[in-house]
């Protein structure tokens, strides 16, 4: 992976967010896993040898949910990879990010933003604590100019937002896809990118979502097979 311009300062507090939402993860797998040490061992292997559409069913077969508010679960550093190219690519004025935890994805986006000069980055988040993290680090960066916090429950903050946005990266609850996806798409610009993680990995859950966008006459969409399962489109 090679990121242009990532400053040690940043690259060193997401490689410990990374590793700490790894940790977290597989802690809060093994306490789900009945097995051995070994067998969980084994468990992670195989997980990691999946391609991306078989994980959201291994992970239900082995009866290994990982939603907990209490955990970061951030994005991967190639899924980070992949929004920071996208937000150079795109120059956004304005990006609305859906579920914010303690700020991973939103240090990749106010980095590319802190290239370019200008823009914001909009981050929602409903845990105080999470917040607390992220704006810590967003300020030690020196990426505050091009970050909006918005505390609270996300369907709120929303319907309170003024902003029209070049791109929306959702990754709340893949339950509330949808019913978010409803209220954000009025705020989008025409030829907006929507970016939606955890289609694989939780894919019972974004179905409406994923069926809503597949209908839809004014947006063209697919599933990039990646990572967690990322959908990706465009408003026409
Ligand atoms: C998968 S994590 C987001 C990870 C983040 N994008 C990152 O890379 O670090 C999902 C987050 O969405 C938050 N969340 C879920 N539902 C929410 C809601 N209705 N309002 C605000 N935040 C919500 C959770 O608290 C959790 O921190």
């Amino acid at each position: 992976m090679n990121i242009v311009n990532l400053n040690s300062g940043l690259s060193a507090c997401l490689s410990s967010l990374h590793k700490k939402s790894e940790e977290e993860i597989h802690a809060k797998a093994r306490a789900q896993f009945n097995g051995s040490d070994k067998e969980f061992s084994d468990l992670l292997k195989q997980y990691g040898a999946l391609v991306p559409i078989e994980k959201g069913h291994f992970l239900k077969t082995h009866g290994i949910s990982v939603q907990d508010s209490s955990l970061s679960l951030s994005i991967s550093p190639e899924m980070g990879n992949f929004l920071f190219n996208l937000t150079l690519s795109k120059r956004p004025e304005f990006i609305l990010e859906l579920g914010s935890s303690r700020g991973v994805s939103t240090l990749y986006f106010a980095e590319a933003l802190r290239i370019l000069g200008r823009g914001k980055v909009v981050a929602t988040e409903m845990e105080d604590s999470k917040c607390d993290t992220l704006w810590r680090n967003v300020e030690s960066l020196g990426l505050a100019p091009f970050v909006d916090l918005r505390r609270g429950d996300v369907f709120s903050t929303v319907e309170a937002i003024n902003e029209t946005f070049d791109m929306v990266f959702i990754d709340i609850w893949a339950s509330g896809y949808l019913d978010i996806f409803r209220i954000v798409e009025k705020r989008l610009k025409p030829g907006a990118l929507i970016l939606a993680d955890n289609m694989y990995t939780s894919s019972d859950e974004v179905l409406p979502f994923k069926i809503f966008l597949d209908d839809h006459p004014c947006i063209s969409n697919l599933t990039l097979d990646f990572e967690s399962g990322v959908e990706f489109g465009i408003v026409l």
